[in-house]
């Protein structure tokens, strides 16, 4: 009698799933599960069983009954959700392909951070990250800035108190990484920085790599030689680099970098303001100050140091003349990368 039952549930489960509208399943239903029906008929046969196999059997029959139960809704619920149109009539098609799930990427300025990261890692330089938010000695004083220096004009930082702002570089990781650890460094951070500023070129938030080199002889040549070798790993072997004297309270000497402009390859154009050279990074040699501020003997250590902005790389690399598209998050922007 058990195989009865058995062969009645794998008869009924087959009609069920070959059932192709509501009435065939109400038909089904009537007939195995009705007052009437073959299981129902079946189940008050279980008096006619030994006394020892009727708890067994009772128990397949209401597992049986459930199973069945199950199917017939299942079975409606394809039906409805799939009535319309021919193809569909006998529901899910397996065999066509399924949904792709979207994939996500990396936005543009993590990719190009991500880029940097690399290269300075292949030449040794560790990764830091120091905080956002900072204390005025990391962000200017130890930096050799002292507090009547024209970069910590309300007009430019954003100060949280007296004593706290939203560094305005990342040169703060200078500091912290001097203070905590001893010479010889080789450190890149990077991060956000924030300026009171919004325009084409610049965003309140940006990002920058800052990175320092430190030890018992880093010389001049070794400070040119890590950054063309930089330069030359992002933008080509054959992308001409120089350096242009310039100023940082807590280098000297300074240099900007320049590279030949991406844009005309140095014959000038609007991109570099007809000069043929564009600025990408502020560096120079770790200025003796910094180093006493952090308890290095500026007569034993020298080093180098130097900051991009992370926005300003991107967008050489990729062309971009409009720094705010990095974060409008426009979909037709970003996925371009
Ligand atoms: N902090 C400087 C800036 O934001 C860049 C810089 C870093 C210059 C390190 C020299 C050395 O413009």
């Amino acid at each position: 009698m058990q195989q009865e039952l058995i062969d009645l549930k794998n008869q009924a489960l087959a009609e069920v799933s070959d059932a192709q509208s509501e009435d065939a399943l109400e038909q089904l239903s009537t007939r195995y599960l009705g007052r009437k029906g073959l299981l129902t008929g079946l189940l008050r046969k279980t008096g006619t069983l030994p006394p020892e196999e009727r708890p067994a059997f009772g128990q397949l029959a209401n597992q049986v009954k459930k199973e069945l139960e199950q199917a017939l809704s299942q079975a409606s619920e394809r039906l409805s959700s799939a009535g319309r149109g021919t193809a569909s009539r006998r529901g899910v098609d397996p065999t066509l392909p399924g949904i792709r799930p979207r994939r996500g990427r990396l936005h543009p300025i993590t990719q190009t951070e991500r880029l940097i990261l690399e290269v300075f890692n292949r030449m040794g330089f560790q990764v830091v990250e120091t905080p956002e938010v900072e204390l005025d000695w990391y962000c200017f004083e130890a930096l050799n800035m002292p507090p009547d220096h024209p970069a910590r004009d309300m007009q430019d930082t954003f100060y949280i108190s007296d004593q706290v702002v939203l560094r305005t570089h990342t040169s703060s990781a200078q500091i912290r990484t001097m203070e905590k650890e001893k010479p010889p460094l080789r450190i890149v951070c990077p991060g956000k920085a924030f300026r009171r500023d919004s325009d084409a070129t610049h965003t309140p938030m940006f990002h920058q790599v800052e990175g320092l080199m430190v030890g018992e002889d880093i010389t001049f040549a070794e400070y040119k030689g890590v950054l063309i070798n930089f330069v030359h790993q992002i933008f080509g072997p054959e992308v001409p680099v120089r350096f242009r004297p310039s100023f940082f309270p807590f280098t000297e000497p300074s240099a900007e970098v320049d590279i030949g402009c991406v844009v005309c390859k140095g014959d000038g154009c609007r991109v570099c303001s007809h000069t043929g050279w564009l600025e990408i990074l502020g560096s120079g040699m770790v200025d003796p100050n910094v180093f006493k501020n952090v308890g290095y003997d500026p007569d034993k250590v020298t080093g180098f140091a130097f900051g991009m902005g992370i926005e300003r790389i991107a967008m050489l690399r990729w062309g971009i003349d409009d720094l705010r598209m990095f974060y409008d998050n426009d979909l037709r922007f970003i996925r371009q990368f």
